[in-house]
Parts: C-alpha cells; sequence; structure tokens
C-alpha cells in the first residue's frame, strides 16, 4: 500500500487519464478491473451523456473509479451536478482554477485530485483543499501548460512545494517509466496515451494505428494562444503552423480550429483534418492491446526494473 493505492483503494497506483473522444465507460472500467484507477473522461459528453457512461461503468466494475472534468468545456454545473446525484466518488479536475468547485466535491464526500503543469499552481491546488494534484509535464498528449517543463523536472519541483500525494503524468506508459516517475518523488503514475491504444479505448481505429506510427519528433505543443495542445504533425497541424506565419490573432486562430476538430480527428478517424491529441511517448507506443495486457506488462517491467536499479 501507498499514498495513491490507499487514497483511491485500488491495487496499483496507475490511473488511465481522462481523455476526451478515448475514454468512456469500457476503458474506465477495464482499468478499474485491471486494478489501478479508470477515469470517465466527461470532456466530451454531454451532461446526459456523461450520466450514461457513469451507469454503464458501475454495471461494468465493483472497483473505484472516477470522472475527469475539464473546466474548460461548456455545462460543468450541469456535469458537477451529474457527478453528485450519480454519487462518483473520484472526481479528477483540470485546465481551471482548482478553488471553483473543490469545497462543493469535498462537502459531498468526493476525493479531488487537480491536474497541474506548475508547482505555482500545485501550491494553489493544496491550499484550495484537493486530496493529490496530478503534476504533468510537457511531454504529455492532450492540453499541456505554456511553460515547457518537462516532467523530470517538474515532478522534485512540485515535491518541494507540497506535502500532499503527486501522481507524475507525461511521457510515461512503461513500468520503467512509472519506476523513474516514483524515484523522483511521485507517489504514482497518470498515463493517457497508452491507453488510447488500447482495444476498450473509443478512439477511432486510424487514430489508434497512427498513434502506433508515430516517433517521438513527430508531436508538437501548439496553439499555445488558445489553449496549449500537443498534436500530431499532419495537414490540420500543417495549417495551424501556416497560419503562424502571418501573425495571426486569437480569432485568426479560432476560426481555423472551428469546432469539431478534436471529434473528427480521434473519433471520427479523419486523420487530415482532424485534432490528433498524443504524447511524445507514442514513439514507444507499437500495439494496441486489452487494458489487461498492458497492466500485467506494465507491473512485471517496473518489478524487474525496480531489481536492476538496485545493482546500479
Ligand atoms: C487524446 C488525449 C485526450 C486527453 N484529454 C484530456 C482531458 O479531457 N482532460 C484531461 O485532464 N487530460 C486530458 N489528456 C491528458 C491525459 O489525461 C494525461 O494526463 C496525459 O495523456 C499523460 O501524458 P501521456 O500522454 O504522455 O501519457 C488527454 C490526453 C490525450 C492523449
Amino acid at each position: 500500500m501507498n499514498k495513491i493505492t490507499k487514497l483511491f483503494n485500488i491495487t496499483y497506483p496507475i490511473i488511465q487519464g481522462g481523455m476526451i473522444w478515448n475514454s468512456g465507460y469500457k476503458l474506465a472500467s477495464a482499468v478499474s478491473n485491471a486494478g489501478g484507477l479508470g477515469l470517465i473522461g466527461a470532456g466530451s459528453m454531454y451532461p446526459e451523456v456523461l450520466k450514461e457512461h457513469i451507469q454503464k461503468c458501475k454495471k461494468a466494475t465493483n472497483k473505484p473509479f472516477g470522472v475527469n472534468v475539464p473546466m474548460l468545456y461548456p455545462n460543468i454545473e450541469e456535469i458537477i451536478k451529474i457527478i453528485i446525484d450519480e454519487s462518483v466518488k473520484i472526481v479528477f479536475t483540470s485546465a481551471g482554477n482548482p478553488k471553483t468547485w473543490t469545497s462543493l466535491l469535498k462537502q459531498n464526500g468526493i476525493i479531488v485530485v487537480h491536474v497541474v503543469s506548475s508547482s505555482k499552481f500545485a501550491l494553489k491546488a493544496q491550499e484550495a483543499g484537493v486530496d493529490a494534484v496530478v503534476a504533468e509535464g510537457f511531454e504529455a498528449g492532450g492540453h499541456n501548460g505554456r511553460e515547457e517543463t518537462t516532467t523530470l523536472t517538474l515532478i522534485p519541483i512540485v515535491k518541494e512545494h507540497i506535502s500532499i500525494p503527486i501522481i507524475a503524468a507525461g511521457g510515461i506508459a512503461t513500468g520503467r517509466g512509472m519506476l523513474a516517475a516514483m524515484v523522483l518523488g511521485a507517489d504514482g503514475v497518470q498515463m493517457g496515451s497508452r491507453f488510447v491504444a488500447s482495444t476498450e479505448s473509443s478512439a477511432h481505429n486510424n487514430f489508434k494505428k497512427t498513434v502506433l506510427e508515430t516517433s517521438e519528433g513527430e508531436t508538437q505543443l501548439t496553439l499555445k494562444e488558445l489553449a496549449p495542445v500537443r498534436l500530431i504533425k499532419n495537414k490540420f497541424f500543417n495549417d495551424i503552423q501556416e497560419l503562424y506565419t502571418q501573425s495571426p490573432s486569437k480569432e485568426d486562430l479560432e476560426n481555423l480550429l472551428g469546432k469539431r476538430r478534436a471529434k473528427r480527428g480521434m473519433f471520427e478517424g479523419d486523420l487530415i483534418e482532424g485534432e490528433l491529441e498524443i504524447g511524445q511517448i507514442s514513439g514507444l507506443i507499437h500495439e494496441i492491446l486489452p487494458v489487461q495486457i498492458i497492466f500485467e506488462k506494465i507491473i512485471s517491467e517496473f518489478e524487474i526494473a525496480k531489481k536492476e536499479a538496485i545493482s546500479l
């Protein structure tokens, strides 16, 4: 037992990050059934859809699971109400101020974790009363901080500033990565990209296959003026870069992004015009696997790496 397995009452300190268009109840329940913590990604769900996923998740697992709420999307009040009404026990908030919802969630007996990308926000999250933070480095897939702080740097610095448990995220997809993060001071890890390429993720097969083909240099953080996001360098990404050569306004960027890009890319499989979010660690992901096998591999590699580390 460590701080994270105790906090969530799970077997392994491995969390599957909430991911728009990728993490519905099938993925979340498979991760929870494998001994980790599965999170339903509310960011791409209308409130009614989220409710359905929570109810299905309860049927698919009797283990703890949670919901990830990125605060940059609409309908947050309704989403929070559903989470409370459905007696969800764990919530991970991200992309917003941790003060906004933490006390209401805590009053309802919910364990709250907030995602941060700097020690400054880790401290703010601790002051807001969260139970743990996810410290997410620059390598990570999806939305990210503007400062470009890598996981290797972020974890020990965050640890110097806060006393609550730390979950490391960004660039971790294996048992070795997990061990490294824990040696740096993390109490657990959150993985996103690894679980995109799982049988149970709701990503379109085109996207899953593209993740396998993506090398470490083929993603880049962009759209810092809107909400920084790491994307695969496809045509849509190149269109953004082209627009940057013309010193675009925020509005120009918003117009290019338009609506539904992320759904189009990751859920509908449009590899050309869609937004394809994935982390640098996709360069190390070579197979689409069932969640149970991913867990077995991570745990056995973690144990081997730990033994090897002792003889260093
Ligand atoms: C496709 C995709 C979608 C994501 N969507 C969200 C999201 O909705 N909310 C959130 O807090 N983080 C989101 N993330 C970040 C993940 O939860 C996780 O922290 C991150 O993927 C960890 O880094 P890794 O990709 O290197 O494993 C997303 C990541 C990916 C790859």
